[in-house]
């Protein structure tokens, strides 16, 4: 059966800033601040194409051991980028919110990201996720601990943990799982992102580099998507 949908929730891989930048002779950074651009016109992009959740790989746990000039570079970028992309957020009836380690993050991001949540909690649009101080590895280690404090205080037993359970206690706990994951750079990698979630993501790997990623290679993304049969580890009749 060809599922000829809309995938409900996309996750990406934005990776190749860097590359792009090297080869047009830059600095990494300004292959991070072109990848800004590619977020607005992604986002965009699947607002209006009603996709239901848009889930992006912003800045990783392991992130953190690029040189310290990079990293304080990025997070002034995305301190911007939450403040400079608020209207585009709020024009297109798009709800934020942000999973990681957050309070892991600067304070003054961690102010910013507060905001968007809060001035966009009622829109009705698409979710946009940022993964921000995010591993996915971290992510089960956490659910984990949040279920064994529920089992020490008595409000669940052994027997009762199943996926249920633990998908409760994931990052993601109101959202589905992606049905497409994309990752731009051309690596075959999943790199530590939603490790749970994309048990049965459809994988779309394009050479292109993010800050090259336009509407037009979405749209090639989620025709293949389309065209695809999701079993489910199932058979197909
Ligand atoms: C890496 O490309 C990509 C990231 C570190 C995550 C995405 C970051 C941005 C799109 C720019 C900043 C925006 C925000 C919102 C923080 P890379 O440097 O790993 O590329 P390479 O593999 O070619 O070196």
């Amino acid at each position: 059966m060809i599922n000829n949908n809309l995938p409900k929730h996309i996750a990406i891989i934005m990776d190749g800033n860097g590359r792009w930048a090297k080869r047009r002779g830059l600095s990494r950074i300004r292959g991070h601040v072109r990848g800004v651009d590619s977020i607005r016109e992604i986002t965009t992009a699947c607002a209006k194409r009603h996709i239901e959740q848009l889930t992006l790989y912003a800045f990783s746990k392991e992130n953190w051991s690029r040189p310290r000039y990079e990293v304080e570079i990025l997070m002034r970028l995305l301190k911007r980028y939450l403040i400079r992309e608020r209207p585009t957020i709020l024009d297109n009836n798009i709800r934020f919110t942000a999973i990681g380690q957050i309070e892991g993050l600067p304070k003054d991001v961690q102010k910013e990201i507060a905001i968007n949540k809060e001035e966009s909690k009622s829109n009705t649009g698409m979710v946009l996720c940022l993964a921000l101080n995010y591993g996915g590895r971290a992510e089960i280690v956490d659910a984990a601990r949040g279920i064994v404090a529920d089992a020490l205080d008595g409000k669940v037993s052994l027997s009762d943990i199943d996926e249920e359970v633990f998908k409760r206690h994931m990052y993601t706990s109101n959202m589905s799982d992606p049905d497409l994951l994309i990752r731009t750079g051309g690596d075959m990698r999943v790199s530590n992102f939603l490790l749970w979630e994309i048990s049965y993501a459809e994988l779309w790997v394009t050479p292109v580099c993010w800050p090259d990623f336009r509407k037009e290679n979405l749209e090639e993304a989620i025709r293949d998507y389309s065209a695809r049969e999701r079993r489910y580890g199932g058979l197909i009749e």
